[in-house]
C-alpha cells in the first residue's frame, strides 16, 4: 500500500534504495502512468511550498499536460511544510506528497521519492526557489534529444551565480576541485558536479542500490548509474527570498565521506577490492580502536608507575594497563568494528567467550610484537623506533586477522 486514504500522504518506501526498472504498480487514485517525475525535497520551506508547486505546475501544465507529477518528500519539518504541502492536494491533480518520520537526509529524500515515481524520466528541483523552473523546458529537451542525464549547470553558457561572496565561490570551487582529485571519472562529465537540479532517464539508474550520503546525489546517478549521454544547460543560481539554507558544515564532510565511499566503490578500485577481498573499512576501524589502546594503556601505565601517582612496580603496572587497554579494545570493537557480528551472538556468555578469544589473541600478538623487534633490530634496520612501528604493523595485522576468523566468526554457520 503506497497511499494512505485517510491522509492523502504517500507511505514511504522501507525497501533498500534501489530504483526499479519499471514504475511501481500503484493502487492510489493516480493510476496511471507519466512521462516525468520531478521530486521536490523539503526541509523547512513552509513559505516557499505553495508558491513553487504553483509555478511548477502552470509550467508544466503547458508543457507536458497531464504526463507528469510533482513529489514533495518533505523530512516532518517542524514548521510543518508537509501539512501546506497536504493541504495543496485538492487544488493541484498532479501533486503527490510524502512525509518521512524515519529517515533523514536530502539524497535519501529524493531516492525516495523517485521510488513512488511512475515516470520514465526522474527530476529534482530545490523547494526553495533557488533553481529557476523555466530551465525545467530545456532540461526535458536534452532529454527528449538523447541524453540519459540533463543537468542545470551553473556553470556553462548561460549559468551563473547571483551575489555569491569571494568565500563561498573559493569553498565551491574548492570543493569542486577536491571532487576532481578524488573522483575524476566521475566530477570530470559535468561542469556543475555539485548540482540538485537536474533529471534522468529511469533506466540509466535503475537496478542499482544507491548509497548516498549527505547532499551530492548527482554524484551517486554518475557515479552509479549507466549514464553515457550527458545534457547540460546553464541557469543562475537565485538568491532565497523565504526561509534559508540548510547547509552547515557537516554537508562539507558529508561530501567528502561520499567522495571516498565513491571511490572504493565503484570502477576499477571496486573490482580489484573484490578480487582481493580485504575488509578495509573493518580493518580501519580496527585500527583506530587499537590507536585509542594505546592512549588507555599511557595513561593507566603513568597512573600506576609513576613516583608522583601509585609508584607501583614496572612490571605489574605494565601488565594491568596492558590488560586494561584489550578490554577497552574489546568494547569498542564490539561495538562498532563487529558491531554486525556480534548482534548476531547476543547474550553475555557468548560475549564473554568472545572476549576471551580477544585477550589470548592480544597476548599472543604481544609475543609476536616482541619477536618481530627483535628480528628487525638485529637483521634489518638497527633503529629500534622504526623497528618498533614495523612490529606493531605485522602484529595489527594479525590481531585482525585472526579476531576476524575467530572472535568475530563472520562465516559463522546458521
Ligand atoms: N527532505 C529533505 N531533507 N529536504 C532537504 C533536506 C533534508 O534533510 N535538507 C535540505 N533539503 C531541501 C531544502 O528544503 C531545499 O529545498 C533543498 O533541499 C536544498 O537545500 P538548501 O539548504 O536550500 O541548499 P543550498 O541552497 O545550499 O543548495 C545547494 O545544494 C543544492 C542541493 O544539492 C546548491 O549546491 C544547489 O545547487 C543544489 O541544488
Ligand atoms: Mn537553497
Amino acid at each position: 500500500m503506497e497511499f494512505d486514504l485517510s491522509t492523502g500522504l504517500l507511505s514511504v518506501p522501507t525497501s533498500k534504495l534501489t530504483i526499479d526498472e519499471y514504475p511501481p504498480e500503484v493502487s492510489d487514485i493516480h493510476s496511471n502512468r507519466v512521462y516525468f517525475s520531478l521530486v521536490i525535497p523539503t526541509f523547512k520551506e513552509r513559505d516557499n511550498i505553495e508558491n513553487i508547486v504553483k509555478i511548477l505546475s502552470e509550467l508544466l501544465d503547458n508543457f507536458i499536460p497531464d504526463n507528469y507529477e510533482l513529489i514533495v518528500v518533505d523530512d516532518d519539518s517542524p514548521d510543518r511544510t508537509w501539512e501546506v504541502a497536504q493541504s495543496l492536494l485538492p487544488d493541484y491533480p498532479q501533486l503527490r506528497v510524502m512525509r518521512r518520520q524515519q529517515e533523514r537526509g536530502l539524497s535519501s529524500a529524493v531516492i525516495r521519492g523517485w521510488q513512488v515515481a511512475r515516470g520514465d524520466v526522474l527530476g529534482v528541483i530545490d523547494g526553495d526557489l533557488q533553481h529557476p523552473p523555466e530551465v525545467l523546458t530545456q532540461l526535458l529537451e536534452k532529454v527528449q534529444q538523447g541524453a540519459d542525464l540533463a543537468v542545470a549547470s551553473r556553470h556553462v553558457d548561460g549559468g551563473g551565480v547571483s551575489s555569491w561572496s569571494v568565500v563561498r565561490r573559493f569553498l565551491s570551487r574548492g570543493a569542486q576541485v577536491l571532487g576532481l582529485i578524488i573522483l575524476p571519472g566521475v566530477l570530470g562529465r559535468v561542469s556543475d558536479p555539485m548540482s540538485g537540479y537536474f533529471m534522468v532517464k529511469r533506466s540509466a539508474i535503475a537496478n542499482v542500490t544507491l548509497n548516498p550520503v549527505g547532499y551530492k546525489i548527482l554524484l551517486e546517478v554518475i557515479g552509479r548509474g549507466m549514464v553515457r549521454e550527458i545534457g547540460e544547460v546553464g541557469y543562475v543560481f537565485r538568491e532565497r527570498t523565504e526561509g534559508e539554507s540548510k547547509v552547515t558544515w557537516k554537508q562539507y564532510v558529508d561530501y567528502i565521506r561520499h567522495l571516498l565511499r565513491l571511490r572504493l566503490t565503484t570502477g576499477r578500485v571496486a573490482k580489484f577490492r573484490q578480487k582481493v577481498n580485504f575488509p578495509l573499512g573493518r580493518f580501519l576501524r580496527f585500527g583506530l580502536v587499537g590507536l585509542s589502546g594505546v592512549f588507555v594503556d599511557m595513561a593507566v601505565f603513568y597512573l600506576l608507575s609513576d613516583p608522583a601517582t601509585l609508584a607501583l612496580p614496572l612490571t605489574p603496572s605494565k601488565f594491568i594497563a596492558g590488560e586494561v587497554a584489550v578490554f577497552n579494545n574489546f568494547l569498542w570493537n564490539d561495538a562498532w568494528t563487529f558491531a554486525d557480528v556480534s548482534i548476531n551472538q547476543r547474550g553475555w556468555r557468548k560475549r564473554l567467550k568472545r572476549f576471551l578469544k580477544f585477550n589470548v589473541i592480544c597476548l599472543a600478538g604481544l609475543v609476536l610484537n616482541i619477536i618481530v623487534l627483535n628480528l628487525v633490530v638485529n637483521f634489518l634496520i638497527p633503529n629500534p623506533y622504526i623497528a618498533n612501528l614495523i612490529a606493531i604493523a605485522v602484529t595489527t595485522i594479525w590481531n585482525f586477522w585472526v579476531n576476524l576468523k575467530l572472535s568475530w566468526r563472520v562465516t559463522d554457520v546458521k
